[in-house]
């Protein structure tokens, strides 16, 4: 038995991307750059993003020598301004699968929080996804066949006292998903959400850092008390990898995700703590 497990096991289960064309947002780093890996080494053509040239190219650079892949290109755009995302709109290709991965956070009081950072969490976090769904999903539902996944957070859910905005900005995610998918009926596209929990990508240690500073405390220690004080149900109690984070996004990438549709899927470690 356990030389069959074994077996099986080290047998690479092929996702059927070879060929197909991906974009995902703001995955210079984190998330959205093991997603972008991923994706290479099951044989698709990867668009990364990033604010500046230089960590793009960093990240283009670096995906070609860990993945063998030539495949990956980068388009420089900030999802703050939209005339970049114009630009960036018109640079993109027609893809067959777009992540919508690009979000901002911090650690901040509600009575702290300015409009004018309100406006960008919503600009980067939610509208960055309504402006790259309006470009694609229409050529998708024509050929009738297209992924669109959005990345979530367990804030959607928890609402953590000191993430307020960054919350609401999931939270309203998932309407837009919903709705979006509501659109691809009777066809082969598919559009659903990723609820990641607390996961250790570049963002998540400058958020534990920041965190440390403003409480007067250090990064170990914020980290260790996060799960005891503040992801109190968490199962898994310890930051996520983003190559756990990664491979659920890739599975609803790929063609063997199709009867999941208009949905939510959770990595959360059980963080959120509820049933449905
Ligand atoms: N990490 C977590 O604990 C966690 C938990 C739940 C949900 N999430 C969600 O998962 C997604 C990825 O998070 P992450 O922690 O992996 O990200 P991250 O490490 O913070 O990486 C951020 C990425 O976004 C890019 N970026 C930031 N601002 C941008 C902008 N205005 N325009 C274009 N690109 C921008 C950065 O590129 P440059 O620096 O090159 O510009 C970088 O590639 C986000 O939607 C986040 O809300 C994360």
């Amino acid at each position: 038995m356990l030389k069959v497990g074994k077996t099986l096991a080290a047998k690479k289960m092929d996702l059927n991307l070879k060929g197909k064309i991906a974009f995902i947002s703001g995955s210079t780093s984190g998330i959205g750059f093991t997603t972008a890996r991923i994706l290479l080494e099951e044989g698709m053509k990867v668009y990364i993003n990033g604010r500046k040239e230089e960590t793009v190219n960093t990240a283009v650079t670096e995906l070609k020598n860990t993945t063998e892949s030539n495949e990956v290109y980068g388009i420089v755009a900030d999802f703050r301004n939209p005339e970049e995302v114009m630009r960036l709109l018109q640079e993109l290709p027609e893809i067959d699968v777009l992540v919508n991965n690009v979000g901002i956070y911090n650690s901040q009081s509600f009575f702290e929080t300015t409009s004018k950072q309100w406006e960008e969490q919503f600009q980067v976090n939610l509208m960055s996804g309504v402006s790259l769904s309006n470009h694609c999903l229409q050529k998708m539902l024509c050929k009738k066949w297209g992924r669109i996944i959005f990345i979530s957070s367990e804030c959607a859910y928890l609402v953590p006292n000191d993430m307020i905005s960054y919350s609401a900005t999931k939270a309203a995610i998932h309407a837009l998903s919903r709705g979006l998918s509501q659109l691809t009926r009777g066809t082969g596209v598919t559009v659903n959400t990723v609820v990641p929990g607390s996961t250790l990508s570049e963002g998540a240690k400058h958020f534990i850092a920041d965190k440390a500073v403003k409480e007067g405390s250090n990064p170990k220690t914020v980290e260790r008390d996060f799960f005891r004080k503040e992801r109190t149900q968490s199962l898994l109690e310890r930051f996520a990898s983003t190559d756990e984070v990664a491979t659920t996004i890739a599975y609803l990438c790929s063609p063997l995700s199709s009867a999941t549709n208009g949905t939510v899927i959770r990595v959360d470690g059980g963080s959120t703590g509820s049933v449905f």
